[in-house]
C-alpha cells in the first residue's frame, strides 16, 4: 500500500458531506441510514444516502445512489471515499459495495474504514473488474479472428 496521499482537509470534506448525505436516507426499514461521498479525479465530490423498500432485498446502499451521482454527473474515476453510519462514524462497505467502489476506483481508490484508512487493494483483495472480462473477450477475439483466416 502506498502513502495515504489524500490531504486532510479532503477527508474532512468526505466526511461533512457523508453526514450530509446520511441525513437524507431513507432507511424506515432497518432504521440504519448511511450516508457516502467520495472525491472524483477532476475535484467534483459525489455523494449517496441509503434508499429502502417495503421489499427489504431489494433496498439500495449509499454507495448506489453514489456510483450513479458519479455517472450522471459526468463521470470520472474515484480516488477518495468515506461512508458513515447514524453515529456519523466510518461505517464499512457492504460486499457487493466493495465491488461498486472497484469498478470505479480500482486498487488504488482510498478509502477510510472503521479500522483506517486503506486502498482498495486492501479493502477487496483481488477484485474481479474490467480488466478481467477484457483479457477473455481478446482471447476470443484472436481465435475468432484466426478461425476465419483458416476458412
Ligand atoms: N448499507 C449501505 O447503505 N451501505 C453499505 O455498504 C452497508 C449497508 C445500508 C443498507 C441498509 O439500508 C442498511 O444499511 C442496513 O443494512
Amino acid at each position: 500500500m502506498t502513502e495515504n496521499q489524500i490531504p486532510e482537509e479532503i477527508w474532512r470534506l468526505l466526511h461533512e458531506h457523508a453526514v450530509a448525505a446520511m441525513k437524507t436516507a431513507y432507511a424506515p426499514y432497518s432504521n440504519f441510514p448511511v450516508g457516502a461521498a467520495a472525491l472524483v479525479d477532476d475535484g467534483r465530490i459525489v455523494t449517496g444516502c441509503n434508499v429502502e423498500n417495503a421489499s427489504y432485498g431489494v433496498g439500495l446502499c449509499a454507495e448506489c445512489g453514489l456510483v450513479s451521482d458519479l455517472a450522471r454527473s459526468g463521470g470520472g474515476r474515484l480516488v477518495a471515499f468515506k461512508c458513515v453510519d447514524g453515529l456519523e462514524e466510518a461505517a464499512s462497505p457492504c460486499g457487493r459495495c466493495r465491488q461498486l467502489l472497484f469498478e470505479f476506483g480500482g486498487n488504488s481508490l482510498w478509502v477510510e474504514m472503521p479500522e483506517g484508512r486503506m486502498t482498495m487493494d486492501r479493502v477487496l483483495p483481488g477484485g474481479f473488474g474490467p480488466s478481467d472480462l477484457e483479457r477473455v473477450y481478446v482471447a476470443d477475439a484472436v481465435e475468432d479472428l484466426e478461425y476465419e483466416e483458416q476458412n
